[in-house]
């Protein structure tokens, strides 16, 4: 239950005011006078504040300045009357949610309490969620709470000192390359260089000379000498991204370096010494490309003596907040002041979370970048996200429209009825097609359309 402050020198509505509010479910303490406030709001867990601008002593506006020092997020709606509307204003300036003007009406002032402790509610989620990135729940950059997550933490940990070979798998944008790139600079081989390289972006011959350079004259064109990424990444470690597009040949070649730690550039006679560590990834599962020898089983066991798996995000949902706020504080961070966003609205944050992800973090992260940019308010909301995220039944439904104190079922009939209205509308008047529109059999929907009184209504063809 949430609980209200209210301030008001008048005891007459200090009476009211909370016996309105015990009646809407809220527990109230009342305060005579700005003093009285700040002793229990010092003492107590309050939600919001209700004050009252004139005040003998501290006025309204003075302990909205007060309270805003201490807990700044605390909710405080302004209580003046007509005519002092500069009060108000005031009032907003120095960070009161809203005002109401007195004398108001009881639901108006029940909306405004709602929809304030509503904000307070998404402020203390995102405040939680940034306090848990800042703790436990990241490794560097990598941020996750998972059980998988926490594994793959810990297995970071252990490997990274070590010089062991190490395999990532996981589909693509789940994070391969951020765990290859923290294991390198976790590892004692940070200060030198971590090279790269994206097996499926060459052709085979170019492959080949990307890894183990060439000697001048190796082939036309190859005008000067030129080292291979094995060399470039000389006390340092070799990135080998998209290891299971790999042709053969070079998968020998790959293992008799491995085997040797010496290569030969192309064109070249003799072999030059070669320190570097391997990791590997791959969102292919590399045991069935070698059952359908695609992928050498013997190259497998010296690429894998240690495998780091990420799964999927739709499989770590609860890792969905968190990515959430890291890129909304990241993007905001960025785009500086063209931003005006600081948070996300529950019903996004929702729908995000249910979303299934097939591009995984990557997808996230786009999606989180492009709201920062094109959302006009503070809160990123269900609008905001792009339409095939949004496609979720009812996701796009505003339940701003929906009056307070409207009933469930008065609300889910209103819409079952203009669902009606529009599958007999798409079907033009024809049954069976509306009740296949909308999934029920075509009794169900006769039935419907007699409840709501649409059989009459409509003309047409009923077959
Ligand atoms: N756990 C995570 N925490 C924070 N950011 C993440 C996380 N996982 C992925 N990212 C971000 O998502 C994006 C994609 O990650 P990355 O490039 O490492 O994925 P990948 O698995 O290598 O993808 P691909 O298979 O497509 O190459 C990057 O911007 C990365 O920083
Ligand atoms: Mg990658």
């Amino acid at each position: 239950m949430e609980t209200i402050l209210i301030v008001d020198d008048e005891k007459h509505y200090r009476l009211v005011l909370s016996e309105v509010l015990q009646e809407e479910g809220y527990a109230s303490f009342t305060a005579a006078s700005g003093m009285e406030a700040l002793d229990l709001l010092n003492s107590q867990v309050i939600d919001l504040v209700l004050t009252d601008v004139k005040m003998p002593g501290m006025t309204g506006i003075d302990l909205l300045e007060k309270i805003k020092e201490i807990t700044p997020e605390l909710p405080v709606i302004i209580m003046t009357a007509y005519g002092s509307v500069e009060k108000a204003v005031e009032a907003m300036h120095k960070g009161a949610y809203t005002f109401i003007l007195k004398p108001f009406e009881n639901e108006t002032l029940i909306a405004h309490i709602a929809k304030s402790i509503s904000m307070y509610r998404i402020v203390q989620e995102n405040a939680r969620l940034r306090d848990a990135l800042q703790t436990r729940y990241h490794f560097g950059n990598i941020i996750g709470k998972s059980k998988p997550m926490q594994k793959l933490y810990e297995i970071i940990r252990k490997v990274a000192p070590t010089n062991a070979s190490v395999l990532i798998e996981g589909e693509s944008g789940t994070g391969k390359e951020l765990v290859a790139r923290s294991i390198h600079y976790n590892s004692p081989r940070k200060e030198n260089p971590l090279v790269a390289v994206n097996c499926a972006a060459f052709a085979e011959s170019l492959l080949e000379s990307e890894l183990f350079g060439h000697e001048k004259g190796a082939f036309t064109g190859a005008a000067a000498m030129k080292k291979g990424r094995f060399e470039l990444a000389d006390k340092g470690t070799l990135f080998l991204d998209e290891i299971g597009e790999l042709p053969m040949p070079l998968q020998v070649k790959l293992l008799r370096v491995l085997q040797e730690k010496t290569i030969e550039r192309v064109g070249g006679t003799s072999p030059i010494p070669v320190d570097f560590r391997l990791i590997a990834a791959t969102n292919k599962v590399l045991e069935d490309e070698i059952a359908k020898n695609n992928f050498r089983e013997d190259l497998y066991y010296r690429l894998n003596v240690v495998k780091a798996v990420i799964p999927p995000l739709r499989e770590r949902q609860e890792d969905i907040p968190l990515l959430m706020n890291h890129f909304i504080q990241k993007f905001t961070r960025e785009s500086g002041s063209v931003s005006q966003v600081n948070g996300i609205s529950r019903d996004a944050a929702q729908i995000l979370c249910d979303h299934p992800w097939h591009g995984n973090v990557r997808e996230l992260e786009n999606v989180i970048e492009r709201c920062v940019i094109l959302a006009s308010h503070e809160f990123i909301t269900p609008v905001d996200l792009p339409p095939q995220i949004r496609k979720t039944p009812g996701s796009t439904l505003d339940l701003e429209g929906i009056p307070e104190g409207v009933g469930l079922a008065e609300t889910l009939a209103a819409v079952e009825k203009r669902m009606i209205q529009r599958a007999m509308h798409i079907s033009g008047n024809v049954q069976t097609k509306a009740a296949h529109i909308l999934g029920i059999g075509k009794s169900g929907l006769n039935q419907k359309l007699k409840k709501y009184n649409l059989d009459k209504e409509l003309s047409g063809p009923r077959s």
